[in-house]
């Protein structure tokens, strides 16, 4: 089945410009760029995006990164994208990461790890109405 995620591209690897490489490997595994732009979160942004976390004792870390600097955010469309972008996005734990990996490749530290991908149908869902919000309304 052909599915949509919401892939962002995150401040660290803009600022250190691997955002070439990343589409580059996104385009190489078969995912179709269906949507895509440059933008800075702000904290409102932050809070509805990263909703489940915001009681966490590392959310104020995670807000004060992303709204560090500019994101890209894709809309991808793959057969099986939701688990096949997650797999080629590597774990958000750096001694977990994967060789290859995007995170293994442009992601620092556990917070500024370079992307993000959406884990579920769901999510998907709710991240695509909040990033590209015209993508529910054609
Ligand atoms: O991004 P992913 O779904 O792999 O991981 P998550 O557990 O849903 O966490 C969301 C984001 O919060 C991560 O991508 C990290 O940027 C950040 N995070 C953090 O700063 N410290 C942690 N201990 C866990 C996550
Ligand atoms: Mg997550």
């Amino acid at each position: 089945m052909i599915e949509q995620s919401l892939f962002l591209i995150k401040p660290n690897a803009v600022s250190s410009r691997h955002v070439g490489h990343i589409i580059t490997m996104l385009e190489e595994h078969d995912f179709a760029i269906r949507q895509m732009k440059l933008f800075r979160f702000d904290q409102e942004l932050a809070r509805r995006f990263y909703q489940e976390h915001l009681e966490k004792e590392f959310y104020p870390r995670l807000e004060s990164f992303m709204c560090s600097g500019n994101t890209v955010a894709l809309l991808l469309e793959k057969e099986h994208a939701i688990h096949e972008l997650r797999e080629l996005m590597g774990e958000v734990e750096p001694e977990k990461r994967k060789p290859g990996t995007i995170r293994a490749l442009y992601g620092n530290g556990v917070t500024d790890n370079g992307a993000h991908a959406s884990d579920s149908a769901a999510s998907a869902i709710r991240e695509i109405g909040i990033i590209f919000p015209e993508e529910y309304s054609k």
